[in-house]
Parts: structure tokens; sequence; C-alpha cells
């Protein structure tokens, strides 16, 4: 314990000597996130990245989401406490794919969920978040063909909601959220009858199909605060539940399990320790370097989604 109190008081030197702020994404340690300046969704801390000023954006999140915050500020020094935080949509989709589509379908727009690396984000028309993708498709000319990459499920669920047939959708998945069984939905609700149902959109049809509630991890936590209910059947990271308890402290929270690893936590999200995120600080490292041609490329997508309302 006092170890830990030691690290948290090193990180806030740090953070004031290096002119830093600390981003989180809702997934991280209860210890990262007590400890950052913002936590939030991915578009909320791609938004926040954009309207930084200071000289240090420590990204405690997973890589591309620090590579979004690098091209939204070629000049300033972006670090990620473990360099191997990845996702398993990004490794779904490697560049050569999406080039050799492009080229076959100059005419197709190319929708990237965040979850993509940089070079994928740079072969792309206009990005989304889990927080805004039907609107972002909603934005599209209804005549165009629409490629949604890499997410199956989330594209399955912006299909369904926005009508659109004209839409060909990758066949990437989240390792966490296609995972969480039927089954075991079904054996919460009947333990917790009177609970709501919250659930990412990356969760499958099939899960999403038994829910009052979907959207991403900031839509939720909201929606759960806010609710009448009192207990809540939680379908996403168990990160979320340090948001969801700091505001809603009299409410239930019941998280499902998922088939991998027993549990409902991102690996990659939680490579990151208070320990690593002491060190990038105090070495600068490992940060994100791209070339500026990169950057100018990718910008364009993730401006385009910045503007849609
Ligand atoms: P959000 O857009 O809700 O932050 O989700 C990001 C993510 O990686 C979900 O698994
Ligand atoms: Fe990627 Fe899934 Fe982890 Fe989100 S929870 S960062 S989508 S692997």
């Amino acid at each position: 314990m006092l170890a830990t109190a030691t690290i948290a008081d090193e990180i806030q030197d740090l953070k004031r000597s290096r002119r830093a702020v600390l981003l989180a994404h809702h997934y991280q340690e209860a210890e990262i996130q007590e400890l950052a300046d913002v936590v939030g969704d991915s578009l909320e801390l791609a938004r926040r990245a954009r309207d930084f000023h200071g000289d240090v954006i420590a990204f405690c999140g997973v890589w591309f989401m620090a590579e979004t915050a690098k091209a939204l500020n070629p000049e300033r020094i972006v670090v990620v406490p473990d360099r191997e935080a990845s996702c398993s949509l990004v490794e779904s989709c490697s560049v050569e794919p999406v080039r050799a589509y492009r080229r076959a379908h100059p005419d197709h727009v190319i929708v990237s969920y965040i979850n993509t690396s940089v070079e994928v984000k740079a072969e792309s028309d206009i990005l989304c978040t889990s927080r805004n993708a039907v609107q972002v498709v909603n934005s599209i000319p209804p005549e165009k063909t629409v490629l949604f990459l890499p997410d199956r499920n989330l594209g399955a669920y912006v299909q369904r909601q926005t009508g659109r047939e004209n839409m060909k959708i990758w066949q990437g998945a989240c390792i966490v959220h296609e995972t969480f069984p039927v089954r075991r939905l079904h054996d919460a609700l009947a333990e917790h009858p009177g609970a709501k149902v919250v659930a990412h959109p990356e969760c499958t049809g099939a899960i999403l199909a038994m829910t009052d509630f979907i959207g991403s991890t900031s839509a939720l936590i909201d929606w759960c605060v806010t609710s009448d209910a009192d207990e809540f059947i939680v379908l996403t990271e168990n990160g979320v539940r340090f948001s969801l308890e700091r505001r809603a402290p009299g409410k239930r929270f019941y998280f499902i399990n998922n088939e991998n690893c027993n549990c409902s936590e991102c690996p990659y999200m939680r490579l990151n320790t208070l320990e690593k995120l002491r060190d990038c600080l105090t070495t600068l490292e490992p940060r994100v370097e791209l070339s500026a041609e990169l950057m100018r490329r990718a910008r364009v997508p993730i401006e385009r989604m910045l503007a849609v309302r």
C-alpha cells in the first residue's frame, strides 16, 4: 500500500514537471483511473487529445488510441505505459488488404472503426467510434457503398440501426466482447430478474437482442447512473466498474465473464500498470513516433469524424 502511494506521488510530480496530461480509458486499472486527468471512452479521449496544449500526453489505453492522439498532436510527445497494449481488432485488419480493396473499389466509402492501426486510418475516408458509428454511417450519401471495418458485431449493429443495405462488413472481432456467452446472460437474468441489461455494441447480435441499452463505455455508464433502476447486468470490460461505483454508489452491477479467460478484462488494456506509467513519464518511452506524411493522411478521416455531430 505504501509503495503504491509513493508511485502515485511520483506520477503526480512527473505530470507537473513534464507538463503532461494523463488520459485514461475506462478499461484501465482503478489505480490508474484515480490519477487520470480525464477518464473517458475512445471518442472523448480523442477530443481531449485534440484540445490539449501542454507538452506530453501519457495515454493509458491501447496503442491505436495513442496513435490517434499523436496524429492530432504532431509536435507533442505521446507515451503509452506498455508498447504491447494492442487490440484484437487492430490485429484483424492489416493495411495491405485494405489498400487492395481501395484499388478494386475506388468508389466505395471506407468507414474505419477507431480500433485500427494508423496505417489503416490513412487509407480510410472517415473514422467512427462505438459512440458515433450510426451517425457517421448515416452521414454518407445513401447511394454510396460502404465498407465498414474491422468489427463485424459493431458493423452488424450499425447496419440494423441504419437499415443500410449497401454495406460490406470486415470480419474482425473483439476477443473480450464477442465471447460473452448467451447462457451466462440467461443465468445472470435468472439470478437478478429485476436487473437491466446494458452492453457494448462489440457484443454479438444474440447478446444485443437481450439488452435494455446498447452504447459506448461512457454512454453505458451515463445510462446506468441516470436510470431509475438499481441493478444492472453489464456486458463490457470490468474497468467501467470504477466510474459506475463512484457515480452510482447505491446501485449494484453484475459483470458477465467471457469464455476466453473466465473474466471480463481486456488483456491488452491491462498490460498498463502504475509502475509502467511512472516509468514512461520518467523516460518518455515507449513513445509514439509516426512520419509527418502518415499523420497528415490519418488526420483527414479523424477530423471528418470529429466534425460529425
Ligand atoms: P469505446 O469506444 O466505448 O471507448 O470502446 C473502445 C473499445 O476498445 C471497446 O472495446
Ligand atoms: Fe480491443 Fe476488445 Fe480490448 Fe477494446 S476490449 S481494446 S476492442 S481487444
